[in-house]
Formats: structure tokens, sequence, C-alpha cells
């Protein structure tokens, strides 16, 4: 039977401030994950910068109310502990009071495929911190479309007919399928908005689910946009889909993407190993962590730490540079989002304030 691979992640608060978990949350998680995961096959969890991730296998298929209760009650009881510690924005993802059916919506991100385990299933599951879903749009689009980054697209012939993208419109709440190689000139007119088009999932050619993203309808909380839901990403690899190492060769250049502090400022995502994912500069820069696994009958046999590896340090000196080099721009633009995507803004008093001084 089919095994489903859930991710869910959420922040419910801050040790020290907005830069790492407390072990006391991660393991009231584990231990709630233990003693009430019954319909669970295994679980894996850890943490990247201030967001707890709850890592699972079971045969319930995706969107299941057991399991979304059972990461939602688990992250409940880490949000009990964080404002007892008095953590930073305890329950700041927990946005609703109780549990409705489906995790999707209540604040946490959720990423989740069901699939037919094959021979080998390696899987890389992604997750960053201080940024937003649409982070995933360039390495997606370089995992899955672009042969100087994946040569499997060209020498492969299990993956030389291509893949087929599903985006989202976050502000539209509707979807579309691009074919690739055939519809990559169209796909990137949308998918280089990344604060407005997110590559949700990526299917082989054949329906085969190969990549999904924790990309939600955007939180809206008394019509204010809220947090930038620090993504996570799963990746399946090699058969027909790209090697590993081909996963993970988009983040050998540090993009810049937006985040950072305040949820407000574009920076370059650097590549950590666990060890390394607690944003400490200006709140940041923003961290992308990427844990691989083996499946075994939906045992998760790993983790294997893979921004570890030595080969990541020069992204991470020129990650290093580009912050030093944009930080100097302070609150001005492109460092600074534009006054429409800034999480936060005084925006409105400052105009209010303001009012009868300017002048035709
Ligand atoms: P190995 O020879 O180490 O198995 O590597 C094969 C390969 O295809 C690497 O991408
Ligand atoms: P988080 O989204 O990781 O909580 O960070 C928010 C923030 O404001 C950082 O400065
Ligand atoms: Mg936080
Ligand atoms: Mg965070
Ligand atoms: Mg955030």
């Amino acid at each position: 039977s089919k095994i489903t691979l859930t991710v869910i992640k959420a922040d419910v608060g801050g040790f020290v401030g907005h830069t790492d978990v407390h072990p006391e949350l991660l393991e009231i998680a584990k231990k709630h994950l233990k003693e009430k995961g019954k319909m669970l096959i295994d679980f894996h969890v850890t943490r990247v910068g201030d967001d707890i991730e709850l890592i699972m296998t079971h045969r319930e298929g995706i969107d299941n109310e057991e399991v979304h209760k059972l990461a939602w009650d688990a992250l409940w009881s880490c949000g009990e502990k964080a404002k007892e510690l008095k953590l930073y924005g305890a329950g700041q993802d927990l946005l609703k009071d109780s549990f409705s059916g489906n995790i999707k919506g209540l604040g946490p991100g959720v990423a989740e495929m069901e699939i037919e385990e094959r021979k080998s299933e390696p899987v890389i599951i992604f997750m960053a911190d201080k940024t937003e879903p649409g982070a995933w749009n360039l390495p997606l689009y370089k995992m899955f479309a672009d042969p100087f980054n994946t040569v499997g697209l060209a020498i492969d012939p299990n993956m030389h007919q291509g893949f087929k993208f599903e985006v989202y419109d976050m502000i539209g709440h509707k979807k579309i399928i691009f074919e690739t190689p055939e519809d990559i000139y169209d796909m990137l007119v949308f998918i280089g908005a990344t604060g407005r088009y997110c590559i949700r999932r990526v299917y082989t050619k054949n329906n085969e689910i190969a990549a999904v993203s924790s990309t939600q309808r955007m939180n809206f909380m008394a019509g204010k946009y809220i947090g930038k839901d620090d993504p996570v990403l799963i990746v399946r690899c090699q058969n027909g889909l790209p090697a590993v190492g081909e996963a993970l060769e988009p983040f050998a250049n540090p993009y810049l993407v937006a985040g950072w502090m305040r949820g407000s400022h574009n920076g370059p995502m650097i590549p950590v190993s666990l060890e390394d994912a607690v944003p400490t500069r200006f709140d940041g820069p923003p961290r992308v962590c990427a844990l691989g696994f083996q499946l075994a009958e939906g045992k998760l046999i790993g983790p294997q730490d893979f921004f570890k590896d030595v080969a990541f340090d020069n992204a991470r000196e020129k990650a290093l540079e580009i912050a030093d080099y944009i930080r100097k721009m302070g609150p001005f633009e492109p460092h600074r989002l534009p006054l429409e995507e800034l999480e936060y803004t005084t925006l409105p008093h400052v105009v209010e304030k303001l009012q009868g001084r300017w002048e035709e």
C-alpha cells in the first residue's frame, strides 16, 4: 500500500528572540508523536531557526484528519511550554484556538505527498527560516527544468521528456499546470514573481509526484498579511528524478529571497547544517537546511545533513559577502521590501500624522 510523507512545521515561540527553538519544546514534540502517533510508521523531529519541523510517515494519505490533529496537538503542547518559558512570540503560528479537521489555514505549514515507495526511495526535506514559500521557485526551476543544473534532463532517457509544474497564485487563489520544457518561457513570467506565484507541486509527465512545497493560501488576520510562513519542500530523487546532487546544486549559489529582519528584507539564502541554522545577524540572513532520508517501508532511514558538506563553504562565504554589501543599504529598497510587502508597517500611522503637511 501507499506511503504518505507529511511534513508539518510551525514557530510556536523563539529562543532567544527569533533565532532558535528551545530544546524542551523539541522533547515535548517527540514525546507527543511517540505516545500519541499510533498511526505513524516513523517520525523525525527537528528545527531550523525558530521553526519546529515534524517529519512523519504513515499510510493514511494526505489531508488526514488524525495525522493533522496529532501534529496540531504536538505543536499546541509546545506552545504551552513556550508560554511558560515566555519564549518570544509564543504561539505565533497557532492562529486558531482549536483544531477543525485539517491543519491548513490554522497557521502551521504543511507539505505532504502520497507515494508508491520505489525499490529505493531517496527523499530530501528542505527547510528554510526567515523567508517565504516563493523562495523555492528558483531552486525547483533549476532542479526540474534547467539542464545546466540537472544534466539528467539532457542525458537521462527517463528525464528527457521533462516535468509538470503546478503554480499557485497566492493572491488570485487559483492554480495552473505548466509543462516543461514546452512552457518554460510562459512559466518564468509568473514564477519570477516569488511574492505572488509559488510552485506548489512538481509531477513527472506520467503524473508521479516529484516535489511538494508548503505553499498554502496566505494567512490573513484582520485583513493584514501575517507571517512569511518559513517554508518546507519535499523532493524525491534518482531514477527518472533529479539525482540527490542535482537537487542540492541550486543552493550552491546564494540567491536573494524575501524575509530576513521583520520579514521585510531581501537577503541571500545561506545553505547550512542544522547546527548552523541559528539566524542571528539582523535576524538572518535566511537559512536553508536539507535532510536526506532513504525510505524503507515508510521507515525514515537517516537523516543525512547535506549542507554540512565543505563543498557549500564557498556558497556560505559568498552569502556573507552579499549580506555585508546589502546591509549597508539599511532601510532602502531593494534591501528593504517594497511598502506593500512589508510584514510590519508604520505607513498608515505616518500618513495620518502627516495629514495636512503634503502640498500640491
Ligand atoms: P557512484 O558511481 O558513486 O554510484 O555515482 C553514480 C552517479 O550517478 C552519481 O551521480
Ligand atoms: P520568523 O518568521 O522566523 O518568526 O522571523 C520573524 C522576524 O520578524 C525576524 O526578524
Ligand atoms: Mg519567530
Ligand atoms: Mg521562523
Ligand atoms: Mg517568518
